[in-house]
C-alpha cells in the first residue's frame, strides 16, 4: 500500500534575499496528525520557510504543495490557498481597538462574508476551544500575553485549517505564561491538529513533536523523532547547537 499522500510537501525550496541565500534546497513532508518542530539557532531560516509555506513570501525555486497542489505555482490565487493554513506569530497581531471576539469573528465575516450572528456563534466556538470564553468581550489590553496569544491561536482555528504554522508563539511571553500556551498547542496535536512549529522549548518538543528538524544555514541538516534528534543527534551541528542551546539557558 502506498503512503497517503502528505498534507504538506515542500520540495526544494530556495529563497535568497538581496542575493544572499536564506533557504537552500529545503525538503519537509508532514502527514496528516503530525507535528514538526523546527529548531536551529537565529537566522537559520526557520521563520522563513514558514512564511514560504504560507505564501507570505515567494520561493525562488522548488514548489509547495498542500495535500498535493501545487500552492506555489504563481497562477494560484494567494489568499484562496492561505485560507487552508492558520499561522500564528511571535507578536499577536491582534486589533487592539476590537474585543477578543471581534478579533476572532473578523476574517469569517470580512472573508466568507457570515452574517454578523454566524460569525460571533463561530467566534464564541474558538474562543471555548481556547479556555477564554469569559473574555469575549475583553480588548487586548487587557488580557495577558498569554491570553493574547490564545486568541490568536483561535483566530488562526477560524476556518479549521489543514495545517497549523506556529512561529515562536511564546518567545515573547513571560516564562510563567508560557505554559498555558504549550498546553494549548499540545491539546490541538492531541485532538490532530497537523502542526508545524519554530520553537526553542526544546521539552516540549521532546514531549509533543513527531518529527524535529534541526535547520542550520537555510538547510535541514537532520531531521527524525524528537527523542532522537534531542538526544542522540547524528550530526556534529545537531549536537554542537543543543550544547550551546543548552549552556545558555
Ligand atoms: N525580509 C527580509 N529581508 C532580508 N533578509 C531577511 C528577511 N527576512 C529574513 N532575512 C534574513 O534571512 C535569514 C533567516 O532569517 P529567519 O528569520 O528565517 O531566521 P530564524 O531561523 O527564524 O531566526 P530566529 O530564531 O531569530 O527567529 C536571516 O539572516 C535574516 O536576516
Ligand atoms: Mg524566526
Amino acid at each position: 500500500m502506498s503512503a497517503p499522500q502528505p498534507v504538506l510537501s515542500v520540495r526544494g525550496v530556495t529563497k535568497a534575499y538581496h542575493d544572499r541565500p536564506v533557504l537552500e534546497g529545503v525538503d519537509l513532508d508532514v502527514a496528516e496528525h503530525q507535528v514538526v518542530v523546527l529548531i536551529g539557532a537565529s537566522g537559520s531560516g526557520k521563520s522563513t520557510l514558514l512564511r514560504c509555506v504560507d505564501l507570505l513570501e515567494d520561493v525562488d525555486e522548488g514548489q509547495i504543495l498542500l495535500d498535493g497542489r501545487d500552492i506555489s505555482d504563481p497562477r494560484i490565487d494567494a489568499d484562496e490557498a492561505r485560507q487552508a493554513m492558520g499561522m500564528v506569530f511571535q507578536s499577536f497581531n491582534l486589533f487592539p481597538h476590537m474585543t477578543a471576539l471581534a478579533n476572532v469573528a473578523l476574517a469569517p465575516r470580512v472573508v466568507h462574508g457570515s452574517s454578523r450572528r454566524d460569525a460571533e456563534d463561530r467566534g464564541r466556538e474558538l474562543l471555548s476551544r481556547v479556555a477564554l470564553s469569559s473574555h469575549a468581550d475583553s480588548y487586548p489590553d487587557k488580557l495577558s500575553g498569554g491570553q493574547q496569544q490564545r486568541v490568536a491561536i483561535a483566530r488562526a482555528l477560524a476556518y479549521e485549517p489543514r495545517l497549523l504554522l506556529l512561529d515562536e508563539i511564546t518567545s515573547a511571553l513571560d516564562p510563567e505564561l508560557v505554559g498555558e500556551v504549550l498546553t494549548l498547542v499540545g491539546e490541538l496535536a492531541a485532538a490532530g491538529r497537523t502542526i508545524v512549529m519554530a520553537t526553542h522549548e526544546m521539552a516540549f518538543a521532546r514531549e509533543v513533536a513527531d518529527t524535529v528538524c534541526f535547520l542550520d544555514g537555510g538547510r535541514i541538516v537532520e531531521s527524525g523523532p524528537a527523542a532522537e534528534v534531542l538526544t542522540t543527534p547524528r550530526e556534529d551541528r545537531t549536537r554542537q547547537f543543543l550544547q550551546r542551546f543548552t549552556a545558555g539557558r
